[in-house]
């Protein structure tokens, strides 16, 4: 996927912060929207650009970040430590002996940007390509919390200040830095050998790099992006603010796609949950992490799926279901929990209150009502009644239940893991079944029925005669 005109084009992504306004255990770049952590999505968004290198400059729990750069499996990444986080300059600077001697311009990003498109920034890698200095900016109504742009009367850039160091006249202006810039390498590594930290913060900023390229009579020129794409994520109200636009961005994707979302307000559907033609996603709905639904299937109202694959023409309605997998034309719910290792094939049904973990249920066999089903394989075309349940576990191992094709069990019956009902065998209702059932037989396991004659008419005479 490598595009050959960007070969000598790097990104360095700073991801070395805590994210102090976060408070967090966690890593701010770490923390996931919409399916993904925030690092992840920058680094998807920068994939399609076909960089020759990637550099992530990582400080705060620098092992767990530095897994998760790693899981996107991206073509020439690698890690650089920040060890104290002196600032954005101080981060960047880490990064440039690392950088590879083919390359000749640098992009540099925040970690906690997740709305960023690949499309700014392929505008931010291929604008003004012969400029030693392009960064990304944006108008916005409401500045707080960014740098503010410093122009010239002639209408250069000639600075940034950040907020904590603004004169309350430069807090009124609201073109904006977004954080994200593009450099010529040398030029780059040679400004930051002189950024300082004499500001309100004490750190080295990154920022300070476009007032020193302008004394030097550097132009630095501006590349405008949509306030949706550059917002940065500090706390938790902003990461609520940005999982909204990255929701509906996904909803609107699907929706093109030929998905109905008929409530896009109460729909959560993560980016890189698949969903196909035709299907109908309900109000309420949550669909996450590497959940797959098919065409012409049904989702909701109220249903959660997380990592589960729905076939095409299934109905899922009320219910949560979570790494388990729904055939074609399966009905389930409502209020069905379908847990991990559940597998429906074509056309089985797993109704109301009906909890399945770790089982197989046939092509056509259903499960309608109020049953507990573990460890179990349950053959084609099995019915089982009401109020079943697949007895597993004795305190301490876990065993299993095997029905065979065409069976029939009754309601309430309590299979006794290790068991197995052969293929037609039919168990009475109420039964609690211990041993194997052969293939066609009949299993009772219940006391008699002894009817007593009169009995309840003898007492109501007694009872009423005492006179209450
Ligand atoms: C920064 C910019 C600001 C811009 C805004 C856009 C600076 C000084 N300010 O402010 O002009 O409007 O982004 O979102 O650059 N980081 C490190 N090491 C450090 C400090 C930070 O790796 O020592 C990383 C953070 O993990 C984060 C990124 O750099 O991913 C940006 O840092 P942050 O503190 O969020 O900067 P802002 O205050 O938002
Ligand atoms: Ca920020």
């Amino acid at each position: 996927m490598t595009s050959p005109a960007r070969d000598d084009l790097a990104a360095v992504v700073l991801a070395a912060g805590l994210g102090t306004r976060f408070r967090s255990d966690r890593a701010k770049v770490m923390h996931p929207v919409t399916g993904r952590t925030m690092l992840r999505h920058v680094l998807e968004a920068l994939r399609p650009l076909g960089l020759g290198q990637v550099v992530v400059v990582v400080g705060h729990q620098a092992d767990a970040v530095t897994q998760e750069a790693d899981a996107a499996d991206f073509h020439r990444l690698m890690t650089v430590t920040q060890e104290e986080q002196r600032g954005t300059g101080h981060a960047a600077r880490q990064a440039l002996p690392a950088l590879d001697a083919s390359i000749r311009r640098v992009l540099v990003l925040p970690g906690d940007t997740p709305l960023v498109r690949p499309s700014t920034l392929e505008r931010l890698a291929d604008a003004d390509i012969d400029s030693d200095a392009v960064l990304l900016s944006v108008q916005l109504d409401d500045p707080t919390g960014y740098g503010r742009l410093l122009h010239d009367d002639t209408g250069r850039v000639v600075g940034i200040v950040e907020e904590t160091d603004a004169t309350d006249q430069q807090r009124q202006l609201r073109h904006v830095n977004a954080g994200m810039y593009r450099f010529d390498r040398h030029v780059l590594a040679d400004v930051l050998g002189a950024l300082d930290a004499d500001n309100v913060q004490g750190e080295q900023y990154l920022t300070d790099v476009v007032g020193i390229l302008a004394e030097r009579g550097h132009t630095v020129r501006t590349v405008e992006a949509d306030i949706d794409e550059v917002r940065g994520v500090n706390d938790r109200v902003e990461l609520a603010a940005a999982a909204a636009v990255l929701r509906r961005r996904c909803l609107e994707e699907l929706m093109r796609s030929g998905v109905t979302v008929v409530d896009p307000a109460t729909t959560y559907i993560d980016v890189g949950v698949t969903v196909g033609r035709d299907t109908v996603v309900l109000p309420g709905s949550i669909l996450q992490g590497r959940t797959r639904v098919g065409d012409g299937a049904t989702v909701g109202p109220f249903t959660r799926l997380v990592d589960a694959e729905v076939a095409d023409g299934a109905h899922v309605e009320q219910s949560t279901v979570v790494a388990a997998s729904i055939g074609p034309d399966v009905s389930v719910g409502p209020y069905a929990y379908l847990r991990p290792g559940t597998r429906l094939e074509r056309g089985a049904k797993a109704g109301t209150f009906v909890e399945i973990k770790n089982s197989t249920v046939g092509e056509g066999s259903k499960v309608p009502h109020l049953s507990y089903v573990g460890d179990a394989t349950i053959g084609d075309d099995v019915n089982v009644g009401a109020g079943t349940v697949t007895v597993n576990y004795d305190g301490y191992g876990k065993y299993e239940t095997l029905i065979g094709d065409g069976a029939f069990i009754g309601s309430d019956s309590m299979l006794i893991a290790p068991v197995r009902i052969g293929d037609g065998a039919v168990t009475g209702a109420g039964s609690t079944i211990t041993n194997d059932v052969p293939s066609d037989a009949l299993a009772v396991a219940r006391a008699r029925q002894r009817n007593i004659d009169g009995w309840a008419a003898r007492r109501r005479q007694r009872e009423e005669g005492r006179g209450r």
